[in-house]
């Protein structure tokens, strides 16, 4: 099952709850919330203020993608403020069961990032304890940047790994993902699709979105 999440950071950040409602019309499985420090990540976002507010525009799942130094200094203030999924990234995370188990607790699902640069077995000693791995098919910061083309063999082999192992893993991917690309990515194993600036900057959400769906199956729907 493949589900579309729009990322936000492409949107119009001063109607934001409206871009929202209108991914949601359009289609939306859940909505990407991009957090950034400008410490981990050069770029400066949202906090969990402004996800509690945009909280009470939608019912969709907020899938919520920290890039911030810290994390675990965040993470209750960021599930009280409505997120459901919560994605952590390796690269600066020396405690990794602990925040999975902090975000457990708090009562949302806990997901992990790797970076393009970041190896496949930077997994190992997680795989056991998420449900959802989100690998960047480019470096995080911004929106708009192109799909760094040898992430499919990434995604194969970690869908290869959760079918060994006999995982039900969401393999979630973000970054430069378009019409030209999302077969090539689901085909390799990715089953949730994070779309900033190809959908926010379609003319038409609801016909991009449906394109995307369509093409992520191969054009069998
Ligand atoms: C990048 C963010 C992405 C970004 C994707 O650091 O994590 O979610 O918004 O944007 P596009 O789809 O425009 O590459
Ligand atoms: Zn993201």
């Amino acid at each position: 099952m493949i589900k579309i999440a729009p990322s936000i950071l492409a949107s119009d950040f001063s109607r934001l709850g409206e871009e929202i409602s209108r991914v949601e019309r359009a289609g939306a499985d859940m909505i990407h919330l991009d957090v950034m420090d400008g410490h981990f990540v050069p770029n400066i976002t949202i906090g969990p203020l402004v996800i509690k507010s945009l909280r009470k525009v939608t019912e969709l799942p907020f899938d919520v993608h920290l890039m911030i130094e810290e994390p675990d200094r965040y993470i209750s203030d960021f599930v009280d403020a409505g997120a459901n999924i919560i994605s952590v990234h390796v690269e600066n995370n020396p405690h990794l069961h602990r925040t999975i188990e902090m975000i457990k607790e708090c009562g949302a699902r806990p997901s992990v990032v790797l970076n393009p640069a970041t190896p496949l077995n930077a997994l190992d000693a997680v795989l056991g304890s998420v449900d959802m791995v989100l690998l960047m098919t480019v470096d995080p910061g911004f929106g708009g940047q192109q799909y760094i083309e040898s992430m499919t063999d990434k995604i194969r082999e970690l869908r290869q790994t959760a079918v060994k192992r006999g995982m039900k893993l969401d393999i979630e991917v973000d970054g430069g993902i378009d019409l030209s690309n999302i077969w090539d990515v689901t085909q390799a194993g990715a089953n949730v699709i994070v779309a900033g600036t190809t959908i926010f900057g379609a003319p038409d959400a609801e016909e991009m979105i449906s394109s995307l769906r369509q093409k992520a199956y191969g054009g069998h729907i």
